[in-house]
């Protein structure tokens, strides 16, 4: 997968639905920017970082996504290819439900999922060398750009949603003490069932993950 890398973008992810729905380029691809200026974060919040923290969005056709990978679940997938990737360099990072990069208690990174036609479109930021108050940072070393590269590579060759989602069920326990907001409503995560496609079940109500 291409890496297309700029100093400074309002937002990758706004960047890459830009350039997708004009028909500029074409999935697979990764942009990133070594500095996002008016970053979109998730519920319609902003993301805001410092240079040299994570910003990158990644283009994947669904058709070359694992069969078995659901629309609802690909966020959490993409999230959690990332979380596996970094403890595998060492890290403690770990995903709170559905798309949040956690350290400890305190908030690190996010993902956002949008869809352009059959085009997938993942944005990522994680906070690698500073964080806004009340948020942490990572807990290892590695540059923005190798860490992009080493998670687009990942690409090449992916697990099943099946794999992922068994090591994600035991993940999931970690976000028993946290709370979800669905709407306006929030939701205690101790009460909640997990289902296969990584959504969940509250009140005979089903808790969707794609955002
Ligand atoms: C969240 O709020 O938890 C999700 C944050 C996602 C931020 C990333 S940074 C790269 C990409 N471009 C954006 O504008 N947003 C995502």
């Amino acid at each position: 997968m291409d890496i297309h890398w700029f100093e400074s973008l309002d937002s990758t992810q706004s960047h890459l639905i830009a350039q997708l729905k004009s028909g500029e380029i074409s999935p697979p691809i990764c942009v990133g920017a070594s500095l996002q200026t008016m970053g979109r974060g998730s519920r319609g919040n902003e993301w805001i970082g410092e240079k040299g923290n994570l910003f990158i969005s990644i283009a994947i056709k669904r058709s070359t996504l694992p069969k078995d990978l659901k629309l609802e679940s690909t966020s959490i997938y993409l999230a959690f290819l990332m979380k596996e990737y970094l403890c595998s360099k060492g890290s403690k990072i770990w995903l709170k439900w559905p798309n949040d990069f956690y350290l400890d208690r305190k908030k690190i990174g996010g993902v956002i999922t949008n869809l352009v036609d059959d085009i997938v479109i993942g944005g990522i930021g994680i906070n690698l060398v500073s964080a806004p108050k009340n948020f942490e940072k990572l807990d290892i070393e590695i540059t923005p750009y190798d860490l992009t590269k080493g998670y687009v590579e990942l690409f090449a060759n992916l697990p099943s949603w099946k794999q992922i989602f068994s090591n994600y069920q035991i993940e999931f326990e970690n976000s028993r003490e946290f709370f979800t907001h669905n709407n306006n409503e929030k939701i205690a995560l101790k009460r909640v069932i997990l289902c296969e496609d990584g959504s969940l079940e509250c009140d005979g109500q089903r808790i969707f993950s794609l955002r």
